[in-house]
């Protein structure tokens, strides 16, 4: 079992999210406002649907946290569903109010519906979207926001970037670039509908949206999210669900539509030499082991090599279509069209803040579970002496091995 470890609870017209963190250390500072801050960041981004105008996401902190600061105890997290007064009764757990809300019958193709109502023999799709949908990331960004701002006591940030909106993507080499670089990119894009840093790329995603929006379509993309001064050490090469990129891959592909994850330079790799892409090594008094290249996004044999680390996902366009596709009802078995239930015509930016609470999430937890501490104190000064043993390099001196 993991020494930090989050549950989530909810549905998306229930009456909220909840989250539980167990095994965050004492003593980390916990701000609302930060964690607010990332959940408007989740609900911004061109090509939303009406939801978002309707949700405007606050936290409540329920336990674990005393007078700003993290007490060792169960974090536990809320967050009302705005729209629950019009659903009270469509979604309510008491018995009394059943079949006061018709069913939905009509799977759509590329969501939970249909393998979700036959795995849980359910009669009405409503009882596997309400959970299927990404409503549930709003406290996925909560529980990554709280592990930020753990992370920042280790001077480690994440970012992110849109690269792609539907068939438009644009090729950002990573491997050249350094920790400043990233930040940059990933600052621009706050600024940008679509958290594109370039601006002739952000006017074509724009477009993009557009079309897909007059015509009832709608699209996906890719993404970049990234770790910068991710120290050398975290995961392991050990065993296989012990792995840094595993653990990685796991969270990003959990996210909603995510279809593909790429660790570095990803699927270009099996198209290069190894001579083009593998991060030689190189050795200076002052940087110690480093690398000038970082192809392989700052993860060797499951493990972190002290490069940024950096992962490229790719999303399917949002399944739910105004105009909307052939599907067979449930009940009577006639050909009919999928149910249209108000719905985003892209979302690739909303899931890239959703990515960094979630590559946030592994590296705390990848983290605690190598430095441990039940206080930030412990953590830090675990954190310390390794650092200072790594710059030392005292166990190479050893005189047995140098004969
Ligand atoms: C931020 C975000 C917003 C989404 N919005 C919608 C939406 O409005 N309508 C919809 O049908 N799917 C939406 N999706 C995608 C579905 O939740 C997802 O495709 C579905 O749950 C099936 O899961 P899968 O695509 O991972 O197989 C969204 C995904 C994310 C990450």
């Amino acid at each position: 079992m993991p020494m930090l470890r989050f549950l989530t609870a909810g549905e998306s017209h229930g009456k909220g999210l909840t989250g539980i963190i167990e095994g965050m250390p004492s003593g980390v500072t916990i701000s609302k406002e930060d964690i607010n801050r990332e959940l408007k960041r989740r609900q911004q981004g061109y090509g939303r649907g009406g939801r978002m105008k309707i949700e405007s996401d606050e936290v409540e902190i329920l336990s674990g946290i005393r007078w700003g600061k993290t007490l060792g105890s169960p974090i536990t997290l809320f967050i009302r569903n705005r729209d629950w007064d019009n659903w009270e009764k469509a979604m309510n757990p008491d018995e009394a109010f059943e079949g006061t809300h018709p069913p939905l019958t009509k799977p759509r193709p590329g969501h939970a519906d249909l393998a979700g109502l036959l795995k849980y023999q359910h009669i009405d799709i409503r009882n596997v979207l309400e959970r299927s949908s990404a409503r549930e990331t709003a406290m996925r960004v909560a529980i990554g926001a709280v592990a930020k701002q753990f992370l920042t006591n280790f001077n480690i940030k994440i970012g992110s970037f849109v690269t792609g909106i539907g068939p438009e993507e644009k090729q950002v080499e990573t491997a050249y670039l350094d920790e400043e670089e990233l930040l940059k990119l990933s600052n621009l894009a706050d600024t940008s509908p679509v958290r594109s840093p370039w601006k002739e790329t952000e006017a074509k995603f724009v477009e993009i949206i557009d079309q897909a929006l007059q015509s009832g379509n709608t699209v996906g993309g890719s993404f970049i999210v990234f770790a910068t001064s991710v120290p050398v050490g975290l995961g392991s090469h050990v065993h296989w669900d012990r792995k840094l990129d595993s653990k990685i891959a796991m969270g990003i592909m959990s996210i909603q539509a995510i279809k593909a994850v790429e660790i570095g330079d990803g699927v270009l790799l099996g198209k290069k030499y190894g001579s083009e892409v593998m991060d030689e090594i190189f050795y200076d008094k002052n940087k110690k082991f480093h690398r000038k290249t970082n192809h392989m996004g700052g993860i060797e044999g499951g493990i972190s090599n002290g490069m940024p680390i950096i992962v490229k996902a790719t999303m399917k366009p949002i399944p739910t279509l105004r105009k909307p596709l052939k599907s067979v009802d449930i009940f009577t078995k006639e050909n009919s069209l999928a149910s249209y239930e108000r719905s985003d015509v892209c979302a690739v930016p909303a899931a890239s803040i959703i990515a960094e609470a979630v590559l946030a999430w592994h590296i705390a937890e990848a983290l605690i579970e190598k430095f441990g501490g039940d206080s930030l104190e412990e953590t830090k000064t675990n954190f310390f002496y390794y650092h200072k043993t790594i710059m030392e390099e005292n166990w190479l001196k050893h005189p047995k091995i140098r004969g």
